[in-house]
């Protein structure tokens, strides 16, 4: 379980957005959000971006996912966001720069990041979902989802569809360079698997069974 430190600037925001993500969902739970928080600080500095509108952004981008179902993840998340943040004394200007990173993070929501800020959200967040922990992450909603392996509707088929495409849609060059390698693990994890598929079909036992 992660740790919040009493020294982190953020402690009372990070507090209050561990309330949110404790739920079942460990795809999408705190440690989510502080790896993507990570994330954003590395491309905020290279890409030359505000780090403070990306912290708040990222560690209340996706609090909002249990919420109303009228409105996609990403609309609850940036309302929820507002909330907390003028309970916080935040001024109107990081509130209105933190909403529209939150707002923009996913394309269901149909509102493209314009930002540098709300790009590097959306950059950072799709890192979350590429290499070791990519697929960790891909199987434990597998598991909440009830996907199999592969075939139809499966954990490949999500990779396949989703995973694989966000390389296309990545804004920064820095989260590019990031990405590349992390989704090469990845595409060797699946060859892996299929391999492995094709020995246990050959050696008969499957046929057998
Ligand atoms: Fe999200
Ligand atoms: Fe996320």
């Amino acid at each position: 379980m992660e740790k919040v430190s009493t020294q982190d600037p953020l402690h009372s925001i990070i507090l209050v957005a561990k309330g949110f993500y404790a739920r079942k969902d460990r795809a999408h739970d705190l440690e989510h959000a502080l790896r993507v928080r990570e994330w954003g600080n590395k491309l905020a500095q290279e890409e030359g971006a505000d780090v403070s509108i990306i912290e708040l952004a990222a560690l209340l981008h996706d609090i909002g996912r249990s919420g109303a179902v009228e409105k996609t993840h990403a609309e609850s998340s940036a309302g929820l966001a507002v909330n907390i943040l003028q309970k916080n004394g935040y001024s109107q200007e990081v509130i209105g720069r933190v909403k529209e990173a939150i707002i923009s993070h996913s394309r269901e929501a149909g509102h493209e990041p314009t930002t540098i800020e709300a790009k590097i959200l959306y950059d950072a967040d799709k890192l979350d979902f590429v290499g070791a922990i990519g697929l960790g992450r891909l199987f434990t909603m597998g598991g909440v989802q009830g996907w199999p392996l592969v075939g139809e509707n499966s954990c490949e088929t999500f990779y396949q569809e989703r995973i694989q495409g966000y390389k296309e849609h990545l804004f920064t060059k820095t989260a590019i360079k990031y990405f590349e390698p992390l989704l090469q693990y990845m595409e060797s994890f699946w060859r892996e698997l299929q391999t492995e598929r094709l020995n246990i079909s050959l050696s008969g036992y499957a046929k057998s069974v």
